[in-house]
């Protein structure tokens, strides 16, 4: 898809579906401009109701060769101007219209901008809008595909400038990132194997020049990852901890490491989930998939800063040679661990990849996890849990994520919280006693962390999305891809 952005006057250029947007109290200059050459029937429509100016309404109108756009379509904005994330949604509506009406070429021009709103995020948010919007999971069905035929999108705005060029090879890069995490997410899990995983991280390194590495069981064994190999144990497939290195700024010894939860099936082990629902847990590596995703933006982007990525990748399988509940294990580091249940499998792998994010020279830790279930009550699917060590750390991230519209809230690490993972036999146990189920994952983590910098997401609850959304289909949203790619910007940019 070629993105282009034009001056305003464009709007007379003909192209198969333009796309205003209108309010409440009003059409707007360029649609009411549209509407007097089309004869003063939209602002009839306006008038009367029809176009009622509620957010996301929306109104297809052929034009029947009366004027050079072969179909209009308008897009209601409210009473509000546009924020940034109203810009994604505006979008996002837009390109699925223009799947639907088979449209090669397609223009955007939205009506009162909010002042929030600058060159560079305009044309990013429009960009990301529109390639998260027309995603879709390819699948396995054998029978024959529908392909897209949008080819041209033009961005259509006051006066370009760089900024605006600037922010669409921003959104490119971050929504592709985006993408691909999607892909990596939905495809299931006898498709992506840890192997498979290792082979995705692969391609990155050699698309951008990273290096990879990654760690086998062997390797595993001479650093004492116990806490990886007992999760891996049941599974006939092989784990891999997978690491790539982006070296931005050599100047510098900041290191910061993306961390993120791999495991590509979770059945929970011989703490065995139930069946039902259980298929969705081929999305238990949307943590890895995020990393990876953000990996894949800060290729194209290079932004100055270090960055290793880690992904701790197995399978949760019961077996005959699977670990079991009151387990005791040995993480990298030496700390001990008392299992006492199976499922909480997340905490164990990520115990190890920080562990072996530290042992890279990391300074700043963020994990990333589709780490409880206890989340996805607590905040649904909006918004992220965070954890940190660092409230300045956090800080800069939730600056970071509030430009790219991602929702993130921090949760308490209170020491009262602390006794609950507290073991009778071990250093610590993987199971917390006294609800607050998220907290006490995100402490367990914090134990194999120390003092390092840390930001603990949990994103359970926002990694899957059951219903579509205005440019989320259901199933893998590629969430924390954009902040994270965001954040290794803002980082260079200190
Ligand atoms: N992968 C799950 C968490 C999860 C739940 C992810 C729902 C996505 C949607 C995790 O490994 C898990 O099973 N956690 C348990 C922990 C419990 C046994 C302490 C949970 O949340 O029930
Ligand atoms: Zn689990
Ligand atoms: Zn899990």
């Amino acid at each position: 898809m070629e993105f282009k952005v034009l001056d305003k006057s464009h709007w007379h250029d003909a192209v198969d579906l333009l796309v205003l947007t209108y309010r409440s109290d009003g059409l707007g200059e360029l649609l009411s401009q549209i509407d007097h050459e089309l004869g003063g029937a939209i602002q009839n429509l306006h008038s009367e109701g029809v176009l009622s100016g509620k957010v996301n309404e929306s109104m297809l109108i052929h034009t029947l060769g009366q004027f050079p756009a072969k179909q209009l379509l308008l897009i209601g904005q409210g009473c509000a101007p546009l924020r940034a994330n109203d810009l994604r949604s505006v979008a996002g509506i837009a390109v699925k219209e223009a799947k639907r009406v088979r449209a090669k070429s397609m223009a955007i021009a939205p009506f009162q901008v909010d002042s929030s709103v600058t060159h560079h995020s305009f044309s990013q948010a429009l960009v990301e809008g529109v390639i998260l919007g027309a995603y879709r999971f390819k699948g396995y069905s054998t029978a024959e595909q529908v392909t897209d035929v949008l080819q041209s999108v033009n961005l259509l705005l006051e006066s370009p400038t760089d900024q605006h060029a600037c922010g669409v090879r921003c959104g490119t890069a971050y929504a592709d990132g985006t993408i691909l995490a999607r892909d990596l997410m939905n495809t299931p899990g006898n498709k992506m194997t840890p192997t498979n995983l290792a082979h995705a991280a692969r391609d990155i390194a050699e698309r951008h020049g990273f290096l990879l590495e990654v760690l086998e069981r062997s390797d595993m064994e001479r650093f004492g990852m116990g806490a990886l190999l007992a999760v891996a144990q049941g599974s006939v497939e092989l784990p891999k901890m997978i690491v790539l290195k982006y070296s931005g700024n050599p100047q510098s010894d900041d290191v910061l490491a993306y961390v993120g939860k791999g495991i590509t099936f979770d059945t929970g082990g011989i703490s065995l989930k139930s069946a039902d629902g259980m298929d969705d847990m081929k999305m238990d590596m949307g943590g890895a998939a995020a990393v990876l995703g953000a990996m894949e933006a800060v290729g194209r982007l290079k932004p100055s800063v270090n960055i290793v990525a880690v992904v701790a990748a197995t399978e949760n399988m019961p077996s005959g040679s699977a670990y079991k509940p009151g387990d005791v294990l040995t993480a990298m580091g030496g700390k001990t661990i008392e299992v006492l249940n199976t499922d909480a499998e997340g905490r164990l792998v990520l115990a190890d990849a920080v562990g072996y994010a530290k042992h890279l020279g990391a300074t700043h830790i963020i994990d990333l996890a589709t780490l409880t279930g206890a989340v996805v009550v607590a905040l649904g699917s909006i918004t992220t849990a965070a954890m940190t060590n660092s409230d300045t750390f956090l800080s800069t991230f939730l600056d970071a994520a509030k430009r790219t519209g991602e929702k993130v809230w921090q949760l308490p690490t209170f020491d009262e919280y602390k006794k609950f993972i507290k073991s009778d036999i071990a250093d610590v146990k993987n199971l917390g006693s006294g609800g607050a189920g998220s907290i006490t994952a995100g402490l367990f983590i914090e134990k194999f962390v120390g003092d390092t910098p840390w930001i603990h997401l949990d994103i359970a609850g926002t990694a899957w999305t059951k219903e579509d959304l205005d440019f989320t289909p259901k199933g893998a949203s590629g969430v924390m891809v954009r902040t994270l790619a965001q954040y290794a910007k803002q980082y260079g940019k200190r």
